[in-house]
C-alpha cells in the first residue's frame, strides 16, 4: 500500500527521474475479456485525456465501454480536486455506486484522478468507503492493468499512490476520444504553487517531455489524419525549462508549425512565463491557432500577491496588449477566482475593471474554494458567502456582455470552422470551432465530413455561439 502525503508532495523533484518506456504485462493482455467498464471523468482535459489512456488500458485487459453504470462490471471515477464541488461530485457518484454494489457485491469500483492524491479522501476512503477496491494516484496511472487485477485476484482492497512523481513514463496506449482532433501532453505538473491552487500537490513538479518523443507523437497524429492538436500541460509556456538550456514552448510550437497540421493549441499559459519569442511565433504562423487562454485570476495587485501569482495587475495588461498587438485577430480567454480571502469591494472593482478594459472572449469564473493543505486556506476569510456570490454574478454579467459583443463583431465576416459533428436541431445544420475557439452553428447544402474545415459566414451572434452558412 502506498499512501499519499503531502510533505512529500511539496518536496520539488527537478531532474532526478528517469524517461521509461510503458510495457504491458502479457499475462493479463485479455484475461477480463467481455467485462464491462464505466468510466466519469471530472475535471480538465489533463483528466479527459488521461481517460484516453485509461480506457485503452482496461480495453487490454479486455474491458469494454459502457455509457450506463448499471450494466458494468467495475466503475471508475476519474476525479477533480480544484474546487470543493467537484469532490462532492465524485462522492455523490460513490453514494449512488454504493447502492448498487449493495445489489451486486462483485460490482468494482475504483478512484483515479486528482483526488487519489490527497491524503485526507484517501483517509475518508479507508475510514468509511472499505467496499471501494482500488485507489490510483495520478503519478502511477499507468499501473492500472496490474493493480486492478490484484484487487480482483486478493480480494483485498488495494490503495497506490505515490506522491512523489517517479518516472515519466512514455508510450501509454490511448484509444482517442475523436478522430479529427487531438490532446497532446507536453508537460506535467506545476511549480507555481498559488496560494488557493492544488495543483502542484496532486499532479507534482513541473515535467516536460523530450521534444522527440512529442514531435514524433504529432507526427503519427498527422500520419493519421488528424486536424488538430492540443498541446497540454498545467503551465505549457514552462516547456523545456526543467530539460533544455535553450529549448522552450516557443520552440516546440515552431516545430510543429512547420508540420503538416492545420491547426495547433496549447492551454493553459501562466502569465509569468509568457516571452516575447513565444509572443511572435504565434502571430507567425497561420496553422497556430489565435486563440490564448490567459488566467489573470484578480484584477487587482494586492490579490494577485496574496494568492503568489508573482505579476501585478499592471504586468498583466502589459503582457494582454502585447499579444493582441502581434498576433492578428487573437482571442483571448480568462480564469477569474472572485472572494480570495482579503478581497474588500475596491480589489473586485479593479477586477471588473481589468475585465472592462480586456474585454475577454471568454471567462471561466469561480467562487474561492478553500483546498485543504493550501496555504491560502489557512488566511482569514471575513467576506460572507452571499457576498462572494453577489460578486460573481456582477462579475458574469459584465464578462457575458464582452461575449456577446465580440461575437456581434463578427456578424458578416467568413471564419474557418473545424466540423465537429451533425447538429440534432436541424436537418443541413452542422456545428464546429472557429479558428478563435468560437462555437459556431451553420448550414451546409452539400456533403461534408466531420473533420472538414470549411468556411463559414457568420449570420448572427449569440453570447455563447454564433449562427452561420457555409460558403463555398
Ligand atoms: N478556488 C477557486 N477556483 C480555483 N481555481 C484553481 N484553484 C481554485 C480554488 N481553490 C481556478 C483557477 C484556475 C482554474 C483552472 O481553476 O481560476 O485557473
Ligand atoms: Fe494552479 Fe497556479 Fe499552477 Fe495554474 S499555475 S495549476 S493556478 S498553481
Amino acid at each position: 500500500m502506498h499512501l499519499p502525503n503531502y510533505q512529500e508532495a511539496r518536496k520539488r523533484v527537478a531532474k532526478d527521474y528517469q524517461r521509461v518506456a510503458f510495457s504491458f504485462d502479457r499475462h493479463i493482455q485479455g484475461k477480463y475479456k467481455g467485462k464491462k467498464f464505466y468510466l466519469k471523468t471530472y475535471g480538465c482535459q489533463m483528466n479527459e485525456h488521461d481517460s484516453e489512456n485509461i480506457e485503452a488500458l482496461l480495453v487490454y485487459l479486455g474491458f469494454i465501454k459502457t455509457a450506463d453504470y448499471h450494466q458494468a462490471d467495475l466503475v471508475l471515477l476519474n476525479t477533480c480536486s480544484i474546487r470543493e464541488n467537484a469532490h462532492n461530485k465524485a462522492f455523490g457518484m460513490l453514494g449512488r455506486v454504493k447502492h448498487l454494489k449493495g445489489q451486486r457485491p462483485d460490482l468494482l469500483v475504483g478512484i483515479c484522478g486528482c483526488m487519489a492524491q490527497e491524503a485526507s479522501v484517501v483517509d475518508k476512503i479507508l475510514a468509511d468507503y472499505p467496499w471501494v477496491n482500488f485507489v490510483l494516484g495520478t503519478h502511477n496511472l499507468y499501473q492500472l492493468p496490474n493493480i486492478l487485477d490484484k484487487a480482483i485476484e486478493e480480494e483485498k482492497q488495494q490503495i497506490e499512490v505515490f506522491s512523489k512523481e517517479g518516472d515519466l513514463v512514455e508510450g501509454i496506449p490511448v484509444i482517442r476520444a475523436n478522430s479529427f482532433k487531438a490532446y497532446v501532453n507536453i508537460i506535467y505538473g506545476c511549480n507555481k504553487f498559488c496560494t488557493y491552487c492544488i495543483v502542484p500537490y496532486t499532479r507534482g513538479s513541473e515535467r516536460s517531455r523530450r521534444k522527440e518523443d512529442i514531435l514524433k507523437e504529432v507526427d503519427e497524429l498527422i500520419q493519421d489524419g488528424y486536424k488538430e492538436i492540443t498541446l497540454l500541460g498545467q503551465n505549457v509556456n514552462a516547456y523545456g525549462k526543467d530539460l533544455y538550456e535553450d529549448y522552450t514552448l516557443g520552440n516546440l510550437l515552431e516545430d510543429i508549425a512547420k508540420k503538416d497540421i492545420p491547426r495547433i493549441r496549447f492551454m493553459t499559459s501562466h502569465p509569468w512565463d509568457f516571452t516575447d519569442h513565444m509572443i511572435e511565433v504565434i502571430g507567425k504562423y497561420s496553422n497556430i491557432m489565435p486563440s490564448v487562454h490567459l488566467p489573470v485570476q484578480s484584477g487587482s495587485s494586492k490579490i494577485l500577491r496574496l494568492m503568489g501569482r508573482r505579476y501585478t495587475r499592471e504586468d498583466y495588461l502589459k503582457l494582454f496588449h502585447q499579444i493582441k498587438k502581434v498576433v492578428p485577430n487573437v482571442c483571448i480567454s480568462t480564469d477569474i477566482i472572485v472572494g480570495f480571502p482579503g478581497e474588500t469591494e475596491e480589489d473586485f472593482l479593479e477586477t471588473l475593471s481589468l475585465v472592462e478594459e480586456c474585454k475577454f472572449d471568454n471567462a471561466f469564473t469561480f467562487i474561492f474554494s478553500k483546498r485543504e493543505g493550501t496555504p491560502a486556506c489557512k488566511l482569514d476569510d471575513f467576506v460572507p458567502l452571499a457576498e462572494k456570490e453577489e460578486r460573481l454574478q456582477r462579475l458574469n454579467q459584465v464578462v457575458n456582455s464582452y461575449f456577446l459583443q465580440n461575437n456581434l463583431a463578427l456578424v458578416d465576416q467568413v471564419v474557418p470552422v473545424l466540423v465537429e459533428g451533425l447538429s440534432e436541431k436541424k436537418e443541413n445544420m452542422y456545428f464546429g470551432y472557429s479558428d478563435t475557439n468560437k462555437l459556431i452553428n451553420f448550414t451546409c447544402n452539400h456533403k461534408i465530413m466531420v473533420g472538414d474545415i470549411v468556411l463559414v459566414r457568420i449570420t448572427s451572434a449569440k453570447t455563447w455561439s454564433l449562427d452561420g452558412e457555409e460558403v463555398e
